[in-house]
């Protein structure tokens, strides 16, 4: 089966026809579609037929170690929706597959996902890729569209003394300040101690393009070895930089796209939908850069 890869914006995105994802493997052609993300930095797959969750983790797998493990780490959940342990239930359903109501913990922890992110900044083991499927969307017009903005044209577009100023800089990510920004109350010492932060280079070379570019996200909290204010200062500055419009890609989801990014080019938001009224099935699939299994640890 012969498939397209289309551009869908001047500096990120393409979207690819014509492949059929419920056939093996073996069929894909591997190589064209890695080139496809490092030069995209975000890929939509458009599936008639969607993939089985069996057949978007084993896609998913072609791209690099896909993390498995318990799935409500952070949230709290007992109870899970999908069986499959390689896939993060990031929809607005509960374990019954009814719309949860506003005040659950994991509907409010998803809110943080509106924020502009790179996913597992926090980690030291980051997400390379996340491979996201709608399995249901809201109606056409009732938002729950994804943004993406291109962190490579960012720093291509700063001004030179900035990029020389911010060269070998290093940031301090954590998940505690982005919940903070999402409006969660502050972490206590115990939760603070369970999910320790990560340092990462403020600019580094894309691997898979081998552009220089941001890694930024709501994560990012201040600039190691700055006064924390005078970093927090510089990371919103940076962050409203690169989320211009002329960055930014806003995906409009049909019925069983495949929505795969590269999260050490791009960063990403979910938008605004009435998610107590519309069901949302969207379950993601997490590339990283060291190979993790959770589910083993004791
Ligand atoms: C994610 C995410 C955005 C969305 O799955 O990592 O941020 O629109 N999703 O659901
Ligand atoms: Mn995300």
């Amino acid at each position: 089966m012969s498939h397209q890869i289309n551009p869908l914006h001047p500096v990120l995105g393409a979207e690819v026809t014509g492949l059929d994802l419920t056939l093996p493997v073996s069929t894909i052609p591997q190589r064209e579609l890695k080139s496809a993300i490092d030069q995209y930095g975000v890929v939509v797959y458009r599936n008639p037929t969607p993939p089985s969750d069996a057949q978007h983790v084993e896609f998913s797998r072609l791209f690099g170690p896909v993390e498995v493990g318990p799935m409500f780490k952070v949230t709290g959940d007992t109870k899970k929706r999908i069986d499959n342990p390689a896939l993060v239930d990031v929809g607005n359903l509960d374990p019954d597959g009814n719309i949860m109501k506003a005040d659950n913990r994991r509907m409010l922890f998803r809110k943080g996902d509106r924020l502009w992110h790179a996913d597992m900044s926090f980690h030291h083991n980051r997400a390379t890729y996340s491979l996201l499927l709608g399995h249901e969307i809201p109606p056409e017009g009732a938002g729950g569209d994804t943004e993406f903005a291109d962190m490579r044209a960012a720093y291509d577009a700063l001004p030179a003394e900035i990029k020389t100023m911010i060269e070998n800089l290093t940031v301090e990510h954590s998940i505690w300040h982005s919940r903070q920004l999402a409006g969660f109350p502050e972490p206590t010492q115990e939760e603070l101690d369970s999910r320790p932060p990560a340092h990462h280079k403020l600019v580094h070379v894309h691997p898979g393009s081998g552009r220089k570019t941001l890694y930024l996200a709501a994560h990012a909290s201040h600039i190691v070895g700055w006064p924390v204010g005078l970093g927090r200062g510089l990371i919103k500055n940076l962050m409203s930089f690169a989320t211009q419009p002329q960055f930014i890609y806003r995906h409009k989801w049909k019925l069983g796209d495949l929505l795969m990014w590269d999260n050490l080019a791009t960063m990403h938001r979910a938008t605004e939908f009435e998610d107590t009224r519309y069901r949302r099935d969207m379950r993601r699939a997490t590339c990283r850069e060291q190979p993790v299994d959770l589910s083993v640890a004791a």
